[in-house]
């Protein structure tokens, strides 16, 4: 199953069915008002799906360390947007500074604590004065259902947390973390949680 995640149009296919997808697109209705010529920068953009879901009159720019996926995304996108295979690191947030909204749709799960607090450090910086940072990821909670937790045992990602785990890594970085968990954003049982942080 992991290996066949690692087609741009297999991951798609299995996110859109299982409402994983689905799942970013709620939360960014729920949880986030984008306005016209927003700068946008997104750590962890995988094939780009997400542009069919953003207003057009933003400036959107996608990151990701997957070379199939960004060849994807700016083959299918690259009218809509700007994508980038590097890491987002201190570099790139002095080049790219003066941003409105980062988001990292199912990314922090990848990236160890470590390796975590530098790049939101360097997403902090990117960011304008009352810029925030958007995460939605996958999430351990006491008595959640026993799909969910075996969903969360064998995803890719090797580092899905608690809430107080998200919430810890994310304060290194941010004054202001408030995190919000949904049980009710897939198609199949699962728990999501999404962090809105600010400077
Ligand atoms: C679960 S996918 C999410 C893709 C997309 N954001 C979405 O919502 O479908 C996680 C993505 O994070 C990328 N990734 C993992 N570690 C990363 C890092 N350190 N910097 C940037 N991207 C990273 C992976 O290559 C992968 O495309």
């Amino acid at each position: 199953m992991k290996e066949i995640l690692k087609s741009p149009a297999m991951y798609q296919l299995f996110q859109e069915a299982g409402g994983f997808f689905g799942a970013r697109v709620n939360a960014i209705r729920d949880y986030l008002s984008l306005r016209p010529n927003m700068r946008i920068i997104d750590i962890g953009c995988g094939p780009g799906y997400i542009l069919r879901h953003l207003p057009r009159d933003i400036d959107y720019i996608g990151f990701d360390i997957d070379q199939s996926y960004i060849e994807h995304a700016t083959k299918t996108f690259g009218h809509q947007g700007r994508f980038y295979c590097r890491y987002f690191d201190a570099t790139a947030a002095k080049e790219f500074a003066g941003v409105d909204l980062v988001m990292m749709n199912g990314v922090l799960h990848h990236i160890s604590d470590d390796e975590l607090e530098g790049t939101l450090i360097n997403v902090r910086d990117v960011l304008n004065d009352g810029g925030i940072l958007f995460t939605l990821d996958g999430c351990y909670k006491a008595g959640q259902s026993l799909f969910a937790k075996w969903m969360l045992d064998n995803d890719r990602g090797r580092f899905v947390r608690t809430k107080e785990g998200y919430e810890q890594v994310l304060r290194t970085a941010f004054r202001s973390v408030e995190m919000t968990i949904r049980d009710d954003y897939a198609r199949v049982p699962y728990t999501f949680i999404i962090g809105i942080s600010g400077k």
